[in-house]
């Protein structure tokens, strides 16, 4: 039985845990320094499966023990945006945090664990995590432009008025403003559409500003209805291993002319790694 460890049990973990279980992905295991709030919000998640029709089983709490032999490490745990902060600003008080989680969780989890970053800014976090690891790249992803990527086709079935799983796009770059929404590669059921200047530019900023339309819209905290799902999609696709393509954010070693940075790029995911970045 394959078990997901996410670490950090707020908006976020909490909403992914949710999606994972209720969908009958896995079982987790939630993790948070406020011991109270993985403890019951285990309890929530576990109370809504019998009604979703899954037999899968979520445990919380604050001690890393529940980890142990976990296949995938999501870490969610960090300090989220506040209206006016940027991504960056996060850098230095989430480093501190990742440290400390990492540090207590390599030696519990699978030998062949893969780790998924999603605390932000992700493509830095994610760089930080595999220095600290030390583990096979094809192991360390982070999410964040498969979200962004779920964000534009919602702009694209508005623009041109069809469903949107009939939409092939992609972003790729980093997670945050310097993503790059591929507005000049989009297709419905597999025919290449070409808009308008005007309209690519709009599908393009709000692609690149929808987070922060929630976050001002909030007042408080971020997005995690989708950030939950988008970690969903990942865990269910390096649990399956079945080769599907998913922009991510993974170290490059001269891949695409980059090298020693993280950055969003399609990749091939087989069972719980990144096999290769699609040329
Ligand atoms: P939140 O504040 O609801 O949850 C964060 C949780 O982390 C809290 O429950 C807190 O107790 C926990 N935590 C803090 N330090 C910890 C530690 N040392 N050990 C264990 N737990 C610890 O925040 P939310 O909305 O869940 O966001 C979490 C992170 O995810 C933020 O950095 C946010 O910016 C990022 N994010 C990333 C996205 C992406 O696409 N990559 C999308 C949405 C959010
Ligand atoms: C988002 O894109 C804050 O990274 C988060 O909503």
């Amino acid at each position: 039985m394959s078990k997901v460890a996410i670490i950090g049990a707020g908006n976020v973990g909490g909403f992914a845990a949710a999606w994972i279980a209720g969908l009958d992905v896995a079982d987790v295991v939630l993790i948070d320094k406020n011991d109270g709030l993985a403890r019951g919000k285990a309890m929530d998640i576990n109370d809504s499966l019998y009604i979703l029709g899954s037999n899968r089983w979520v445990w919380g709490g604050s001690d890393y023990s529940l980890i142990d032999g976990a296949d995938i490490v999501v870490i969610t745990a960090g300090v989220a945006r506040k209206p006016g902060m940027d991504r960056e600003d996060l850098l230095k008080i989430n480093k501190e945090i990742v440290k400390d989680i990492i540090e207590k969780a390599k030696g519990l989890v699978a030998d062949d664990a893969a780790w998924v970053f999603v605390t932000n800014p992700l493509d830095a976090i994610t760089e930080f995590g595999y220095s600290l690891l030390g583990i096979d790249r094809h192991k360390v992803m982070g999410m964040g432009v498969n979200l962004d990527t779920s964000r534009m086709v919602n702009q694209i079935a508005e623009s041109l008025g069809v469903a949107r799983t009939s939409i092939s796009a992609m972003v790729v770059g980093k997670h945050g403003k310097g993503m790059i929404p591929l507005v000049d590669d989009i297709s419905v059921s597999g025919m290449a559409v070409s808009l308008d200047e005007e309209i690519k530019g709009e599908i393009r900023e709000r692609t690149v500003n929808r987070g922060a339309e929630i976050v001002a819209c909030f007042g408080t905290g971020s997005a995690y209805v989708a950030p939950g799902a988008g970690i969903y999609q990942v865990v269910r696709h390096l649990l399956s291993g079945d080769g599907s393509v998913l922009p991510l954010s993974v170290p490059l070693e001269g891949e695409r002319g980059i090298s020693g940075e993280c950055t969003g790029v399609p990749v091939v995911l087989g069972r719980l790694c990144w096999e290769k970045v699609l040329e």
